[in-house]
């Protein structure tokens, strides 16, 4: 399978983002992640009217991969219209720390998708709460292996 670089992940993030529910905010960000498999899983953010129960773009292509049975990310791609790019907020850092330990983070600005800003999940969190879980193994059960 072809290789998939930031840029590719950094499109797809960006037509995710086209899909977003965002009526409240109106800031739409689109999130794509690439497993070593070299699949991509995007989400867009989807807002409610009780607004705190508004979910993340990146927590929402990390859901449904999660729940698609996708494991080993090595890359997600974020994309909004913000200057520099979008930067995940807290509760999506715990996320990815949790299930994409090595993933790189790409953002970019919807507006100059060529300038990729590039960090990893470990820079975005150091020192993460990843270790409750202590087993079972990630494997035929289908759980996740946290330490
Ligand atoms: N949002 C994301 O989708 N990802 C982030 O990392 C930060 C914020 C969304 C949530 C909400 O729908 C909108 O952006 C404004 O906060």
């Amino acid at each position: 399978m072809a290789k998939i670089d930031s840029k590719q992940l950094v499109q797809a993030a960006a037509r995710a983002r086209e899909r977003a529910v965002a009526p409240y905010s109106k800031f739409k960000v689109g999130a794509a992640l690439l497993t070593r498999g070299g699949e991509i899983i995007s989400g867009a953010n989807v807002e409610s009217a009780s607004y705190g129960l508004t979910c993340c773009a990146e927590r929402v292509a990390l859901f449904r991969a999660l729940t698609d049975g996708k494991r080993n990310f090595t890359a997600v791609a974020v994309v909004a219209r913000a200057p520099g790019g979008p930067m995940p907020c807290g509760a999506c850092r715990q996320l990815l720390a949790e299930y994409a330990p090595d993933a790189k983070v790409w953002v970019a600005d919807n507006r100059a998708l060529k300038k990729i800003r590039e960090f990893t999940v470990r820079e975005l969190l150091p020192s993460a709460f990843v270790t409750f879980l202590k087993s079972p193994a990630g494997g035929a059960d289908g759980n996740i292996r946290l330490v």
